[in-house]
C-alpha cells in the first residue's frame, strides 16, 4: 500500500525539537502533572498498577468522556492514543476501497491521507478566505453524491482557527441526515473558543455523527496521548475491533490523569488557562500584523492554537519557512503542507517568550529589501 507523505507532520517531526524558536505547534504550551494533580492524587498515581486496563478505555473514563456529550454513554466512546489514532480508527472502521467521502479543506490532512491510501475517493470543498474561512454549504450540496458515505470537517479548523456557526452546522447535519450518511468532525480544538460559550459537539446533533477529540490541543496535554471517538455504539465497537490490531490499549498512567483532568472543574480550569494564553498571544500577533500590514494579513482565528497568515510576495511558502528556520532559527509551517502556498501557520499557544522574539525576527525578514523587492504574488 502506498501512502502520500504526511508533510505537515513530517516537517514538524524533523525540526520542532531542534529549532531555537518553535512556532509550529497548533496546541497550547503543555501543563505538567504537578500543575494538575494534588498530593493525594500523585500518591495514588505512584501506587497505580501498570496493567493493560480496558482496551477500549477504562469504564469510568469512558463515562466521564460520555458526560461531555448530551446523550452518549460509555459504549458510545472509545479511548485512543491521541486524536490521531481516533481519526485512523474512524477511517479504518467506516470506509472501504471505492467509497467516496467529502472533506472540507484546508484541514489537518490525516484523514485524507489514510482514505486515499486505502482507495477511497476523496472529494473536497474549499473553505474560502474571502468568506472568512467559513463552510460553503452550497458547494457541499453540489459535491455530495449518492456514493458519498461520509462528510468530514475539522471544527474548529486547523489551520485557520475558524469555527462553524450554528446555521452552517445545522445545514451540515441536515444534508447528512437527508442522505443518511456519516458526519464526522475532528473537534480536538473544541473548548478553546476565544469568545462565547463552548458549542455542542456534532455528536450531540445527529445519531450518525462521530466526533474525534482528545487532550492534546485545547486541553494542552499532548504528552498524555489521550484521544477518543464519540459516536454510535455499533461504529464505536467496530473501531474497537480495529484497535485490537493497532495499539491494543492506551497507557494506564495517562488514563488515570485523563479521568481527573476531565472532571468538570479541572477541565474548565485548564481551558481557562488555554484561552488566556491564546487571547494574549493573538493580540500580540494582531499587533504584529498591523505593523507589517504592507506584507501580511490575517483573518483572526476564533479558536485553537494557531493562526494562518497570508503574505503578498512571490516566494514559495516552503522556501520562506526554510529560510526563516535556517537563517533566523524560527520555525513556522508553510501553507504548502495544506496545498495553500502564500500562507504560513504560526502557533499562538507558544510561550510568549518564544512568540515575541520569533515574530520580531520574521518581521525583520519581511521588512528586508530582499523580501520587499520580490514581485507581488499574483
Ligand atoms: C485537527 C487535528 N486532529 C488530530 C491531531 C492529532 O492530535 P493528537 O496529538 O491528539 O494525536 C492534530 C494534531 O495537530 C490536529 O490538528
Amino acid at each position: 500500500m502506498e501512502i502520500e507523505e504526511f508533510s505537515l507532520e513530517r516537517i514538524q517531526s524533523l525540526f520542532e525539537n531542534v529549532v531555537p524558536l518553535n512556532l509550529s505547534d497548533s496546541g497550547v504550551h503543555p501543563m505538567s502533572i504537578n500543575d494538575l494533580l494534588d498530593k493525594d492524587e500523585i500518591e495514588a498515581l505512584l501506587q497505580l498498577e501498570l496493567g493493560y486496563g480496558w482496551t477500549n478505555g477504562e469504564v469510568s473514563l469512558r463515562s466521564t468522556i460520555a458526560s461531555l456529550y448530551a446523550d452518549r454513554g460509555p459504549d458510545d466512546i472509545i479511548v485512543t492514543n491521541g486524536s490521531s489514532e481516533a481519526n485512523f480508527l474512524m477511517v479504518m472502521s467506516l470506509l472501504e476501497p471505492g467509497d467516496e467521502i467529502v472533506v472540507f479543506t484546508p484541514n489537518y490532512l490525516q484523514i485524507v491521507g489514510w482514505a486515499r491510501a486505502i482507495g477511497v475517493d476523496v472529494k473536497t470543498v474549499r473553505h474560502d478566505e474571502s468568506a472568512e474561512w467559513g463552510a460553503d454549504i452550497e458547494q457541499l450540496r453540489e459535491t455530495v453524491s449518492d456514493k458519498t458515505r461520509l462528510i468530514t470537517i475539522c471544527n474548529p479548523n486547523n489551520p485557520t482557527g475558524a469555527t462553524l456557526g450554528n446555521d452552517a452546522m445545522s445545514a451540515l447535519v441536515e444534508i447528512a441526515r437527508n442522505r443518511d450518511i456519516y458526519l464526522h468532525a475532528d473537534e480536538v480544538y473544541k473548548g478553546s473558543e476565544l469568545a462565547g460559550e463552548e458549542p455542542p459537539s456534532v455528536a450531540d446533533l445527529y445519531h450518525k455523527a462521530i466526533a474525534t477529540n482528545g487532550l492534546s490541543k485545547a486541553m494542552a496535554l499532548p504528552g498524555l496521548r489521550i484521544g477518543w471517538l464519540a459516536g454510535p455504539a455499533k461504529e464505536i465497537y467496530s473501531a474497537w475491533q480495529r484497535k485490537d490490531y493497532t495499539s491494543i490499549t492506551t497507557s494506564t498512567v495517562s488514563e488515570f490523569v485523563a479521568e481527573r483532568v476531565l472532571q468538570p472543574e479541572l477541565r474548565q480550569r485548564v481551558l481557562r488557562r488555554s484561552k488566556s494564553i491564546l487571547r494574549e498571544n493573538l493580540q500580540l500577533l494582531i499587533d504584529w500584523v498591523a505593523v507589517n500590514a504592507d506584507t501580511v494579513s490575517l483573518i483572526p482565528p476564533k479558536a485553537g492554537g494557531m493562526a494562518f497568515v497570508r503574505y503578498n510576495r512571490a516566494i514559495n511558502s516552503t522556501e520562506l519557512a526554510q529560510r526563516l528556520r535556517d537563517e533566523l532559527g524560527v520555525f513556522i509551517l508553510p501553507g504548502d503542507v495544506y496545498g495553500l502556498d502564500g500562507y504560513f501557520r504560526v502557533g499562538i499557544g507558544a510561550p510568549k517568550s518564544h512568540l515575541e522574539p520569533g515574530l520580531a525576527k520574521i518581521g525583520e525578514f519581511l521588512a528586508s529589501s530582499e523580501f520587499l523587492n520580490l514581485p507581488l504574488r499574483q
